[in-house]
């Protein structure tokens, strides 16, 4: 199976602490094997996304501070597809982009923004695909889970993580839980 990392490029650590938090929980949840804070370190969101990986499971990665350019040239060099999330890109309803990422049948790097991108992102130095999912502006959140939702088909959201100390037990109503004795 391919494996999709993602590239969270722009994080201010002033005021993306949440969002960015969101955009890993998000890559996580919905089937990333990992998430690359481009450029800058943040330990506090790595802290609290690995506490999630060891409590509830899967072996997701959080790397930060390395520079995007050598994060999409070492990817490119392993001959990995890269994504760049964009409301200008080509629309993922409206056209074959989605399928044309998907026959390439390589690794896939999603990058996604915060403040306003380097053009050079929608060159073809750096991105394969420039992917809109709607051509209306959002957030990289909603982006980011429609795209992996619509990447895996919604396979993921039905995958069992590995090793967790704590997992729930879908129910009508009220919340239930296991911990790891009993699985
Ligand atoms: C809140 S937007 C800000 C974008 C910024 N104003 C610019 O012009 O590049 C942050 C990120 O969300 C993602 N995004 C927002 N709307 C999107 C859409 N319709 N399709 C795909 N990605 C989107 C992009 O990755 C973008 O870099």
């Amino acid at each position: 199976m391919v494996k999709v990392v993602v590239l969270r490029w722009g994080h201010r650590p002033q005021r993306d602490v949440r969002l960015t938090t969101h955009v890993a929980l998000i890559a996580r949840a919905f089937g990333a094997d990992g998430i690359i804070l481009s450029d800058t370190e943040d330990k506090k969101i790595k802290e609290t996304v690995d506490k999630i990986t060891r409590n509830w499971g899967g072996s997701f990665f959080f790397e930060m501070e390395t520079p995007w350019k050598k994060t999409v040239r070492d990817w490119k060099a392993k001959g990995g597809t890269v994504v760049h999330l964009t409301v200008y890109g080509e629309n993922v309803q409206t056209s074959d982009v989605l399928s044309r990422v998907r026959k390439i049948g390589k690794d896939v790097l999603v990058i996604v923004g915060s403040q306003k991108v380097p053009g050079e992102f929608f060159s073809e130095d750096v991105s394969d695909f420039n992917v809109a999912i709607g051509n209306q502006p959002h957030s990289e959140c909603a982006s980011l889970a429609v795209f992996l939702d619509r990447f895996w088909e919604g396979k993921k959201l039905a995958e069992n993580f590995e090793n967790a100390k704590i997992r729930i037990v879908p129910n009508e109503r009220g919340k239930k839980t296991e911990t790891s004795r009993r699985f």
